[in-house]
């Protein structure tokens, strides 16, 4: 099968198929994603807390992405890749294409995902009009946590009008998709209604045309609580701490490696050596 492409994914929402959507960080766990069918790929700049151990995605730099963007690439064969656009790396149109072209050129990524409404509708068109699919992310944007903390948004009539306005010009600027982050359900619904373009939800309620998660939220990687909107369809982290403690305990006491993990000398070097 061939590598999804902007227009499947339009195509996806046409046929009222939904879309699921994954953040990957890097080689090995693209060939997972890969091997599960997943047919849209994130390399989100979460990859600051979730990679870098970071406390936001603000210090995440374009260098970053595309070092990660580089190493999914090399594991990923079929998924539509799109990358995020980090932290003050677009804030005028020429900062943007030059981020693009590098996470583009350098990253190999297909796409890239701005943080933003109708303020960097003229960004996003210019990157269009340059052959530079862009998805726009509205709602709970975590690259704005100072200014908007890291709290649902648009719950209020004023807001949620402003918000169904973004996600209109992003559309009319020339965007692919938009991902709704932490919104209320019946507003995302709304939106998705009102856009032609696929709507990605994270937080935001089951009316979305696709949904997007974080690799550790669903694998279940971290210990303790999981954001509300993650759902951990696995416990990787514990059988992972389970499967590394059962290793070291077994060196620990001498019974790994084995014979079976080992090479052996012929006898007659053995004899040659020993005399
Ligand atoms: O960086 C990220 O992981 C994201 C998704 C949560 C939408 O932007
Ligand atoms: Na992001």
């Amino acid at each position: 099968m061939r590598r999804t492409t902007i227009a499947d994914f339009q195509k996806m929402k046409d046929e009222g198929r939904r879309i699921a959507m994954l953040t990957v960080y890097d080689y090995a766990s693209a060939l997972i994603a890969e091997q599960a069918g997943v047919p849209v790929i994130l390399v989100g700049d979460s990859l600051g807390m979730v990679m870098q151990g970071q406390d936001t995605t603000l210090p995440v730099r374009v260098e970053d992405m595309i070092y990660h963007a580089q190493m999914v690439r090399r594991g990923s064969h079929k998924a539509l890749i799109v990358v995020d656009l980090p932290f003050l790396s677009y804030a005028t149109e020429q900062d943007a294409v030059n981020a693009a072209r590098r996470v583009m050129q350098e990253g190999g990524g297909q796409a890239l995902k701005l943080e933003g409404g109708r303020e960097i509708a003229p960004i996003v068109r210019r990157l269009t009009e340059m052959g530079v699919p862009v998805m726009g992310h509205l709602g709970l944007t975590p690259q704005a946590q100072h200014q908007i903390g890291l709290r649902a948004q648009a719950k209020q009539v004023e807001a949620a009008r402003k918000l169904l306005d973004d996600a209109r010009a992003l559309e009319e600027a020339g965007a692919f998709g938009i991902v709704l982050e932490v919104i209320p359900a019946e507003l995302a619904e709304r939106v998705s209604k009102s856009v032609a373009i696929p709507t990605i939800g994270i937080g935001a309620g089951p009316g979305c045309d696709g949904q997007v998660q974080v690799w550790h939220d669903v694998l279940g990687l971290f210990e303790g609580k999981s954001p509300r909107h993650a759902h951990r369809f696995a416990e990787i982290g514990e059988q992972m701490v389970g499967a590394l403690s059962h290793y070291v305990r077994q060196v620990e006491e001498g019974s790994f490696p084995t014979q079976a993990q080992s090479v052996s000398m012929k006898p007659d070097v053995l004899k040659a050596l020993e005399s």
